[in-house]
């Protein structure tokens, strides 16, 4: 168990990627905070984590609201006494062609998808620089290089690696390290409403064959979060098959 004794807070964390990465750090050890604005998903995904004998608590509220971010970290210390590790996972898409978008698209993916990770991130650096331990990590995506249709969610997931190397070197003395994860093509709820034919354009592009599974981003975030990860600091690793674009 690398993670054993370790207070985790996952965002988005009712389902999808966020689940297995909560899942994969408690079956490591870890309490998580399961965070998600769903309430629904979010106790389900505890009681999920609690069948396996491992240890989860909910947490719901959306995680792009300032205040609300800040009572959720509160209410963690008040708890636990510490925050190890924060995984920024919550994330929508709101996909639309540059031209045709319309000003809510794009401030509703900023505001989620890059904002509430500065709420998150920065809360979570002012916890980690004071206890001198810390792992930030941070869902980007492949898209983050630029992709058609999703400019709002492309300039917000390229925000947070800029994010995410700006935290690691402001950190990088306090026992705290930052690290963003670049998912590619990955089977989730957020995947399944594709079109048949743009699935199968999406699957030929990626060089390993297949689509990814939850457990594969989350298998990574779990070695980011541990020990065995402190001397790796502000980088950027995909997980894709060999996807970029
Ligand atoms: P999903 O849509 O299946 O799950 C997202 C979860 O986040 C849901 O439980 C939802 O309720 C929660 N959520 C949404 N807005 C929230 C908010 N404001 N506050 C709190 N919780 C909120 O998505 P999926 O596929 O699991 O994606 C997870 C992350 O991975 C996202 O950041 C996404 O952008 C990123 N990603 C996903 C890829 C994929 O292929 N599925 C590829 C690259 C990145």
């Amino acid at each position: 168990m690398k993670l054993k004794n370790r207070i985790a807070i996952v965002t988005g964390a009712g389902r999808g990627i966020g689940y297995a990465i909560a899942e994969k750090l408690a079956q490591e050890g870890a309490v998580v905070v399961v965070s998600d604005i769903s309430e629904e998903s979010a106790k389900r995904a505890v009681e999920q984590i609690k069948e396996q004998g491992y240890q989860a608590v909910p947490f719901v509220g959306d995680s792009a609201d300032y205040v609300i971010v800040g009572k959720m970290f509160h209410d963690v210390i008040k708890r636990f006494s510490k925050i190890d590790i924060i995984v920024n996972n919550a994330g929508i898409n709101r996909d639309g062609m540059l031209h045709k978008m319309d000003l809510k698209q794009w401030s509703d993916v900023i505001s989620v998808d890059l904002t509430g990770v500065f709420y998150c991130t920065q809360q979570a650096a002012k916890v980690m620089r004071e206890a001198g331990y810390g792992r930030i990590i941070n869902i980007s995506s492949a898209s983050m290089n630029g992709n058609i249709g999703q400019a709002n969610y492309a300039a917000a997931k390229a925000g947070v690696i800029g994010l995410t190397k700006t935290a690691a070197k402001e950190l990088a003395k306090k026992g705290v390290t930052a690290n963003a994860i670049c998912p590619g093509f990955i089977e989730t709820e957020m995947t399944k409403s594709i079109p048949e034919k743009a699935w199968d354009i999406m699957v030929s592009k990626i060089p390993m064959g297949f689509v990814g599974k939850p457990a594969e981003v989350a298998n990574l975030a779990a070695f980011l979060a541990s020990d065995e990860a402190s001397y790796i600091t502000g980088e950027v690793i995909n997980v894709g098959g060999g996807f970029k674009l």
